[in-house]
């Protein structure tokens, strides 16, 4: 595994919060379309998980987010603590992105 596999940003942020650029399969790419799976994958789911179960502990569960879904898209589009900011993600693309955490929150 080499660094190159990790993306800009990403690297400090996730060897700082996670040390685990080396685990990483896929890379944070310009994500084309509004495939809302498809964005997970790319974007999400190395920190939280398949469907939001949480890859590093409770904190990444995304399976019990008390948030509206404006504060959702806040978070996705800012960022927060040691979550990136996905600032390049269009509007499209992070509605898609918000609607499929709702799916994920347990009943
Ligand atoms: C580098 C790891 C990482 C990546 C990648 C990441 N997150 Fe996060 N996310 C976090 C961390 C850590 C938190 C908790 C931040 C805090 O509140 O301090 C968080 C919090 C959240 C929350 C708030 C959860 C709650 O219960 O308050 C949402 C919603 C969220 N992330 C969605 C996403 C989405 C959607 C993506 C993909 C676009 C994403 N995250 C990508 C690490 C990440």
């Amino acid at each position: 595994m080499t660094t190159a596999l990790c993306h800009t940003g990403l690297v400090t942020l996730c060897a700082l919060a996670l040390g685990a650029c080396a685990t990483h399969t896929t890379m944070e790419t310009a994500a084309a379309g509004t495939d809302a799976t498809a964005l997970y994958q790319q974007n999400c789911a190395r920190c939280h998980g398949e469907r939001g179960g949480g890859k590093f502990g409770l904190l990444m569960k995304l399976t019990q987010v008390d948030l509206t879904e404006e504060q959702i898209r806040e978070r996705i589009r800012n960022g927060r603590g040691r979550m990136p900011a996905f600032d390049r993600l269009s509007d499209a693309q992070t509605t898609a992105l918000v609607q499929l955490v709702d799916s994920f929150q347990d009943p």
